[in-house]
């Protein structure tokens, strides 16, 4: 069986965040379950260098203002189609903003990128190859399953969400020049309170909808999370058309027993974590800490709580705990960070930026990696760092509360417990920054009984976090569609 995959980026082509993860690594995971994947991406600027060899196996005169091609390319075991359009994509700055502002044609490129998504979903112009069904990931790929619906074509389509907060929207002048139906242009299709939303049309015309943790499923159908989208939601879940899937993690990358970038350890040998953890505060010019030392690898943003962070680090470092923060993002949170290290000198490391191998060696060196987000769909650093013996400290929200169990004393004594976890709402818990400090305090006196700890951070190390039992849900959920 084939599935064409469509996305905006791809690890380890590209990667901004966390969908580049999944959509890089669902290949390799649906492969044993029998369904091959191509992928299907823009290629941005440079990246058919990067790809090296690729073969040209689709045209067009006049995709959206100018020509285009698809080159299909393999590139570290992914079956890649590169939408190489110059006028949308050959360009400076990231995949979807220059210089701290969005591209103004997102709608426009990522349209392009969904239309070709269906052309070839529908009369197999690549290769002769036809996809049984089309997964499209997030707002960039949501006009796939619309484009689709409006051609009358019956291929089945699977929209995942990573984020309700980025929808994909624009104004309703635009929908001829998208090549969108201006009868459609209501709220039962098109229509997102006077605008048009990309995410909102594909979560309308796909034949099912999943997102990437179970809780995050049920928070949707919320105001609270569902950012306006909280009615589509219900009625396509109340119909049994929408599930939460859990992500996973790739283990072929991220294994502390294999990583490239770090001193192995593994669960079962997990001595060199200690040189790990000294080379870390090393490279940040830190003091060795009583307490543990904490790491924070995230976009800086409001949605990742980085000011509940800003307010409750002073507490954690005078109890006598470390900090290294990788990031980049809002100005703001850049200079508070800025701020927290220069008060800080010997305690608190800053680098701003995006540093894929640092990343890793943070989660190999922190004893904790913290992820106090307001809400977070699935979370994949929470992942990595069970999986590299760095603790979670999270916030009660989506995925991190489907990953992580917090360290009750029950759960520790039952030997269940793989992290902490503050500001559960159903506890009554609010995700501020009194709750973080709270579970910090927790982690800081856990750490001082050196016995527990250990026996905690194997556990978490062990923590079922590869892609065997989500790509299973998957797998049924595709053949299900396509049947
Ligand atoms: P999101 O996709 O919302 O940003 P996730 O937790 O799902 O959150 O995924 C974030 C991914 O991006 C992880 O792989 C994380 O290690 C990585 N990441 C985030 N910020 C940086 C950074 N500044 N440098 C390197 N990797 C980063
Ligand atoms: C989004 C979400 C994040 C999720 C990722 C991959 O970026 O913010 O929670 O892990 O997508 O699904």
């Amino acid at each position: 069986r084939r599935v064409l995959s469509v996305a905006s980026e791809c690890a380890p082509l590209l990667k901004t965040g966390g969908l580049a993860d999944v959509v890089g690594a669902l290949p390799a995971a649906l492969a044993p379950l029998g369904w091959r994947s191509r992928i299907l991406m823009p290629a941005y600027r440079g990246l058919l260098e990067q790809v090296g060899r690729s073969r040209r196996v689709w045209r067009d005169d006049d995709l959206f203002g100018g020509p285009a091609a698809v080159r299909s390319a393999s590139y570290r075991g992914l079956d890649l189609l590169l939408l190489d359009a110059p006028h949308l994509f050959d360009r400076p700055g990231g995949p979807y903003t220059v210089d701290g502002h969005d591209h103004p044609d997102n709608h426009v490129r990522f349209a392009a990128l969904s239309w070709v998504g269906a052309r070839i979903a529908m009369h197999g112009t690549v290769d002769r190859w036809r996809p049984d069904l089309v997964h499209a990931h997030d707002w960039q790929a949501g006009l796939v399953p619309s484009y689709l619906a409006y051609a009358g074509s019956e291929v089945p389509t699977l929209l995942t969400i990573h984020n309700i907060a980025f929808q994909g929207v624009f104004g309703p002048d635009q929908l001829d020049r998208l090549r969108l139906p201006t009868w459609d242009f209501h709220p039962e299709a098109l229509e997102y309170h006077g605008l048009v939303s990309t995410l909102k049309a594909g979560m309308v015309h796909a034949s099912r909808v999943t997102t990437v943790s179970p809780t995050y499923a049920e928070e949707l159908a919320t105001p609270e999370f569902g950012f306006g989208l909280e009615g589509v939601v219900a009625s396509r879940r109340d119909r049994g058309e929408m599930v939460g899937i859990l992500n996973g993690i790739d283990t072929s990358v991220w294994d502390p027993a294999t990583d490239p970038h770090v001193v192995p350890f593994s669960a079962s040998a997990p001595g060199a974590k200690a040189e790990n953890r000294r080379a870390l505060l090393a490279e940040f010019g830190l003091d060795e800490p009583n307490g543990p030392l904490a790491v924070v690898v995230t976009r800086l943003t409001h949605q990742k709580g980085v000011d509940l962070l800003l307010e409750a680090l002073p507490a954690f470092v005078e109890a006598g705990g470390a900090v290294v923060v990788l990031g980049s993002g809002d100005a703001g949170y850049e200079y508070g960070l800025g701020e927290l290290a220069a008060r800080y000198p010997r305690s608190v490391g800053l680098r701003l930026g995006y540093d894929e191998p640092l990343s890793h060696r943070m989660y190999a060196g922190g004893d904790l990696v913290l992820v106090p987000s307001r809400f977070e769909p699935c979370g994949l650093t929470q992942l990595y760092g069970l999986r590299y013996g760095a603790l979670p400290v999270v916030a009660s929200t989506g995925g991190l509360r489907d990953t992580v169990a917090d360290a009750t004393p029950e759960r520790l004594a039952d030997g269940s417990a793989t992290g902490f976890a503050f500001g559960d709402p159903t506890q009554g818990g609010a995700i501020d920054a009194g709750g973080l400090g709270f579970a910090l305090g927790r982690a800081v006196d856990l750490y001082a009984d050196r016995d527990a700890w250990l026996r905690l951070r194997a556990r978490a190390m062990r923590a079922p976090v590869d892609w065997s039992t989500s790509a299973t849900r998957y797998a049924e959920l595709f053949a299900e569609l396509v049947r």
